[in-house]
């Protein structure tokens, strides 16, 4: 049975056409795939010839193009990924929604599109999760995901940037997207990105090119690839969907950031919580035989991925030259351990936030 909703004309400045049948009732909101689900509305807003139009918010549904659209062609689309958490009394909060406001400009740049202005990007998001805060899941992991997308209308076949865009944001309600410690293989075989590409912005077409290797690493048993540099084929990057960390005896590692791996928001909270809580902490090059040898040394204590998606994702393996890295029990991972459990306390309001990370936008 669907909900039939009473839904307001405008909202925040923001012009709404509602659905009239909420399909929220259908839903097993206990039992939610990741991704899969999308919640009632959706907002859009054109950019044409470098003007921002009003942005309006409609149902979730079928958006109308042209197979000549430059986005499909040429692939000027990128995106990001963020979380909004239901506040013990009921209202969402987000983490750290400015910083994707400016992680996609920064993506928006380096792709050549328009910059999206706050007033669209934050108020559109924060309106948009008003009106469809029913969609909100409570429970342990739950949180509505929330996905800008921003890609180029142009009806033209000619390779040039477009002189139109859409930005469009829809919102689905999740659990965890790893259901089980993660399996990673690291290979020589493929390279994500090189310095001077776009590895650090959230454009399609990088995830496009992980899918056959990650395919390949599926087919063996793994989840995806712990990508290695372009240069040395030995560097880790980051494993796609998140970055990675390790803790080899009392150390906790993660790659620097040289443009080729996403400037992670998880990642960044990370390192603050470790650094701001006597960690010993290392942003540097990691090879992939330093991980060899301390895990044959028994160092190597915890590996974990870290992503808005993912949250902290344990490592379970490493396969590695024919070889595999089993690392240890979760439940006997302290690095790891503690930071989900800070990192989610935070989110869903039960320790106070000490960084401004969560906001009503
Ligand atoms: C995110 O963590 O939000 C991402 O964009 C990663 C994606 C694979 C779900």
């Amino acid at each position: 049975m669907n909900t039939i909703l009473d839904t307001p004309q405008s909202l925040n400045g923001i012009s709404i056409t509602g659905v009239t049948n909420s399909r929220l009732s259908t839903i097993d909101m206990d039992n939610i795939p990741f991704g899969r689900i999308f919640s009632d509305h959706m907002l859009v807003a054109d950019c044409i010839d470098g003007e921002w139009q009003a942005p309006e918010i409609v149902p979730y549904g079928a958006l109308n193009f042209t197979p000549a659209m430059s986005a499909l062609n040429y692939g000027q689309s990128i995106f990001e990924g963020m979380k909004a958490y239901k506040r013990p009394d009921g209202a969402p909060v987000f983490f750290r929604i400015m910083d994707n406001h400016k992680r996609m400009n920064l993506s928006a740049t380096r792709m050549c599109m328009p910059q999206i202005p706050e007033s669209i990007f934050i108020n559109g998001i924060k309106t948009l999760i008003e009106l469809d805060r029913q969609w909100l899941p409570s429970g342990d992991q739950g949180a509505l995901y929330v996905r800008p997308l921003l890609f180029a209308t142009d009806d033209y076949i000619g390779v040039k940037s477009s002189d139109n865009y859409k930005f469009v944001v829809f919102t689905c309600p999740v659990g965890a997207y790893y259901t089980k410690p993660v399996n990673l293989l690291a290979t020589k075989e493929f390279v994500r990105a090189s310095v001077g590409g776009t590895g650090a912005a959230k454009a399609a077409g990088n995830y496009a090119a992980a899918m056959m290797p990650d395919k390949m690493a599926k087919s063996k048993g793994y989840n995806n690839i712990l990508w290695l540099d372009g240069k040395d084929h030995q560097y880790i990057e980051e494993c796609g969907t998140m970055n990675v960390f390790f803790v080899i005896g009392d150390t906790v590692l993660t790659p620097r950031l040289t443009g080729t791996i996403l400037q992670g928001i998880t990642r960044n909270s990370v390192l603050r919580l470790l650094k701001d809580n006597g960690y010993k902490v290392e942003e540097r090059p990691i090879s992939i035989y330093e991980i060899e040898a301390a895990y044959n040394e028994g160092m190597l204590r915890d590996a974990f991925g870290t992503g808005t998606a993912a949250s902290i994702a344990p490592i379970n393996k490493i396969g590695f030259a024919g070889k595999d890295m089993q690392l240890p029990d979760v439940a006997d991972r302290k690095v790891s351990t503690w930071l989900s459990d800070t990192l989610n306390g935070i989110k869903y309001g039960q320790i106070t936030d000490p960084y401004g990370w969560m906001s009503e936008a």
